[in-house]
């Protein structure tokens, strides 16, 4: 970078080359529009929070304050709150992981756990290998540490570990360092499909044999709405893995509560990595969530939790169905998300712009690649809106796909999408889209 500063910020030139790497998203202004109440948003990953019942959660902050308070609003341990850190272990246990409870690292959500073990691990030029599509804002860790990011093929069951091996192969010919495999193998982010049990054991043979270690991402694990997904890769490997959980989609974002749990090196060193961050996370927030785990029935909440998404899973399938029948897209167990293949000569992110005038927003699949690919997918979040908003969502978006399909065939000879349902607009658009 160059020291002449611009006119919209003076000190341009100063900062250092990594801040390259935190790129706002093209589509972000677009966003600002979308949150708009009339505007439908199957873009954003928010949980449905408003599904908590007000009272316990109120009455757990009371009970915090009213006989920890002292200790709730002092600095805590740069590790976490012991007692949550115990509590952390019943909650992984329900994915089949036993594990110490020295070995759990509380932080500031999972993201901040994500940063740190980035921190700890990447040089400038080391390589990262994530499916593709992965999590959007775990890449824009990874770049801003200067990583390269190497994405591996998914198919609907997952990373595929014929291509994990190739591409494996291929980087260390050319001499590259890899440093861990990101991976989200549960209702995964953007993708919604899980990865199955012979292949996680297969992924972890490749990742074992080849000195790489595994960063597991889980934050949607326990959302499922069809039977248990198959156990977390850390339930069969210790040393390999850091594994992530939080406290986000389970109870609620805004106590920004998540947790790795590492092998004994990388712990001592993530602590020391977390206390140079924060001093110590929330010893407030931690304490509200041990005393919520303590004394309300948190699975019954993950149930109702469930309970929700699924609902709002099935309007979306069905609206998928009814309006879009030549299109594919995945079909979710569990989590918040499906994918959507358009029409090859479609450019999602061009046609944003377009549904967010016909009051619909999704999230175009290129923010979901380091390397420009997605551009004819796009990523559609079920949790947030009522199943009656999906469905006109979803019969909105028809429309824009149609439209753009009409306008492209205008040029060429591509003939519009079956729009089967479209004709006869099924439910009236409610009042109030927000
Ligand atoms: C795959 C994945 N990882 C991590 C996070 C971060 O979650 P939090 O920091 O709230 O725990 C998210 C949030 O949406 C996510 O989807």
């Amino acid at each position: 970078m160059t020291n002449q500063g611009n006119n919209l910020d003076k000190w341009y030139g100063h900062y250092a080359n990594r801040t390259a790497g935190l790129a706002a998203s093209e589509v972000r202004a677009l966003f600002a529009v979308a949150s708009r109440p009339e505007v439908v948003s199957l873009a954003g990953g928010m949980p449905f929070v408003s599904a908590l019942p007000t009272d316990i959660v109120s009455g757990v902050m009371e009970r915090v304050i009213r006989d920890k308070g002292p200790q709730a609003l002092q600095y805590g341990s740069g590790q976490g709150v012991p007692l949550l850190r115990e509590q952390i272990l019943e909650v992984m246990a329900l994915e089949g992981i036993r594990a110490n409870v020295d070995d759990v690292v509380v932080t500031t959500g999972s993201q901040h756990a994500l940063e740190l073990v980035t921190k700890l691990f990447i040089d400038p030029g080391d390589v990262v290998l994530a499916e593709g599509p992965s999590y959007v804002t775990a890449m824009v860790v990874f770049k801003s540490f200067q990583a390269q990011v190497e994405h591996v093929e998914m198919d609907e069951f997952g990373l595929v570990p014929e291509a994990l091996r190739q591409k494996i192969a291929r980087l260390k010919a050319d001499g590259k360092r890899i440093k861990f495999l990101y991976s989200i193998p549960t209702f995964s982010n953007p993708a919604g499909v899980t990865l199955t049990w012979e292949r996680r054991l297969e992924v972890l043979e490749i990742a074992r044999s080849n000195d790489i270690l595994v960063l597991e991402d889980n934050p949607y694990g326990l959302l499922y709405f069809d039977g248990a997904p198959p156990h977390a890769m850390r339930s069969v490997e210790e040393d390999g893995v850091v594994y992530l959980g939080t406290f986000s989609k389970t109870l609620a974002p805004g106590f920004r509560v998540g947790w790795a749990l590492a092998p004994h090196a990388i712990r001592e060193k993530l602590i020391l990595a977390n206390e140079a961050a924060v001093l110590s996370p929330s010893s407030f927030t931690q304490m509200i969530i041990s005393e919520y785990l303590s004394t309300a029935d948190w699975k019954g909440q993950i149930n109702t939790f469930r309970d929700v998404y699924r609902e709002r899973r099935d309007a979306m399938l069905r609206a998928l169905e009814d309006y879009l029948p030549d299109l594919s897209w995945t079909t979710p167990t569990g989590g918040f998300y499906i994918w959507l293949t358009l029409p090859d000569n479609i450019d999602s992110k061009s046609m944003l712009p377009r549904a967010v005038k016909e009051l619909v927003a999704y999230t175009p699949g290129t923010a979901f690649y380091a390397d420009g690919g997605g551009r004819n997918k796009v990523r559609l979040a079920f949790c947030y809106p009522e199943p009656s908003y999906i469905r006109e969502g979803i019969r909105r978006l028809s429309t824009v796909i149609n439209g753009e399909l009409e306008l492209l065939n205008t040029f060429s000879q591509t003939a519009p999408l079956n729009l089967r349902g479209a004709e006869h607009n099924i439910i009236n658009p409610p009042a109030n889209l927000g």
